[in-house]
């Protein structure tokens, strides 16, 4: 078959170099983006009397049925037409001739593909910030079911203070809200449209990129050529933001898994979320969570292959930039099946409050606001805190907690303690101290999921 750039070639394609350098099977997905962009091409063209009026209205017609073909899977994918850009016009030249020839007017497949895949980009920053809020919504629906639920809040994975698990959940809800608005400031750079840089150096046809990119959504257009072709800063970062994102979900995914050990019993995760032991007929595994654990390893990796892809490539485009398909596809679904995964298991998790509030008293947790106590008593911090820590250190002589030792015992360590001690030493009255802002306790972590609901809330009603 002639290629549609076979002009200066007299030697056709090698058969192995086809398949090494086709890209159909995984850039198939960018046609939708591919058509609608090429249909107001095409109309611009006409509106500039680049091409006539009846030739684009062929154009038109035609790229709306090669779209309803692929849309019904009916357009056969094949190596020798290299990529999904080659398909959509040979397939527009089989249906409507040669005049099929001058869509390609004023364009490069280097704006080209740049352009289609910013359209696709955009999309998917949508979902995810659309996902993102999801499961923002599920971690503050289990939240507000245990604003008074106490769990030990842990520095080195060493019981540090009692805290809301509420407090501990919305935590999560905060990282999430920073991922969403950095997708959103990424999806401002994204959102520039590169087409009409044709190759590398613009185009001499009186073109209207403006008219163009307005019709298709985009903010502004590109203003380098170069740059325009070339550039693909805006991949790279969502491919940053979605590692980040990642991050936070192993991080979440790492609790879920801790705290579902029978080591700690702190929650039940759903049986449909789990797996079996072929061979321990005891076993529940947190598949689920284990599995999103794992899947940042792969985002994580795709980051670096973007970076080292686009790392010293000179201008403009280059060949090698094919490659940010995979790892970036690979990306968004990764991150896609996660926020899915995390958002349906979340309702399922069943707490075990009692273990959770016995497992926040072990390990003197309320130490602080013994040294706290002595504080208010016009005793320096470093002397409290000694002081704290020799009484701990007789509870763990004696095996009892702070708030079990006799008031006697204590005043022998230091005489400044005072029967009104007692009531602060308990798991609820140090939570409930903690009323700084940000803080734990359960009348400020209530306010902060209230606040945090009606941001939910608003941006419900604003896009209504
Ligand atoms: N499939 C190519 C890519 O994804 C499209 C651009 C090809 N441009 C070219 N000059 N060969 O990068």
């Amino acid at each position: 078959m002639s290629k549609l750039w076979g002009g200066r070639f007299a030697q056709s394609t090698n058969q192995f170099v086809e398949q090494f350098s086709a890209s159909i099977h995984y850039d198939a997905r960018l046609y939708p983006w591919d058509i609608r962009a090429s249909i107001v091409h095409c109309r611009m063209l006409a509106r500039q009397e680049i091409i006539s009026q009846a030739e684009a209205e062929a154009i038109v017609q035609g790229l709306q049925r090669v779209l309803a073909e692929l849309d019904a899977g009916q357009l056969p994918f094949q190596v020798s037409l290299e990529d999904i850009h080659m398909h959509v016009e040979s397939r527009l030249k089989a249906l409507i001739g040669p005049v099929a020839g001058k869509l390609h007017t004023a364009r490069s497949r280097n704006d080209q593909v740049s352009t289609d895949l910013r359209l696709y980009l955009r999309e998917q920053v949508d979902a995810l910030r659309q996902g993102l809020r999801a499961m923002q919504q599920a971690l503050l629906d289990l939240a507000r079911q245990h604003v008074e639920t106490i769990l030990p809040g842990m520095t080195h994975l060493q019981n540090a203070q009692p805290v809301s698990l509420a407090h501990h959940l919305l935590a999560y809800a905060e990282m999430l809200q920073r991922d969403h608005a950095r997708l959103g400031e990424i999806r401002q750079r994204i959102n520039q449209m590169p087409l009409g840089s044709a190759a590398l150096a613009g185009t001499p046809f009186p073109i209207d990129r403006e008219w163009v990119a307005e019709q298709l959504g985009f903010a502004g257009v590109c203003r380098n050529s170069m740059d325009a072709v070339s550039d693909r800063d805006f991949a790279i970062e969502l491919a940053a933001a979605c590692a980040l994102m990642m991050v936070h979900f192993s991080r979440f995914a790492e609790e879920l898994v801790l705290w579902s050990s029978p080591l700690l019993g702190f929650i039940e995760l759903p049986d449909a979320f789990c797996t079996g032991s072929s061979i321990m007929p005891q076993k529940k595994n947190p598949d689920v969570p284990e599995l999103v654990r794992g899947k940042s390893g792969r985002v994580f990796g795709h980051l670096m292959a973007l970076l080292t892809l686009m790392k010293a490539l000179p201008l403009t485009y280059n060949r090698d930039m094919q490659e940010d398909k995979e790892p970036l596809f690979d990306t968004l679904d990764t991150v896609q099946s996660c926020l899915r995964a995390m958002t349906e298991l979340i309702p399922g998790i069943t707490v075990h409050r009692e273990t959770m509030l016995r497992a926040a008293g072990a390990g003197f947790t309320t130490a602080t606001d013994l040294a706290d106590y002595l504080v208010r008593k016009g005793i320096p911090f470093r002397e409290a805190h000694e002081i704290s820590g020799r009484t701990v250190r007789l509870c763990i002589a004696q095996n009892c907690t702070l708030d079990t030792l006799p008031l006697a015992a204590m005043q022998q360590i230091d005489a400044r303690i005072a029967a009104d001690v007692g009531a602060l030493l308990t798991l609820s009255a140090s939570v409930n101290a903690r009323r700084s802002l940000g803080g734990t306790a359960f009348a400020t972590v209530l306010a902060a999921l209230d606040a945090f609901q009606d941001i939910l809330n608003e941006e419900i009603l604003a896009t209504c």
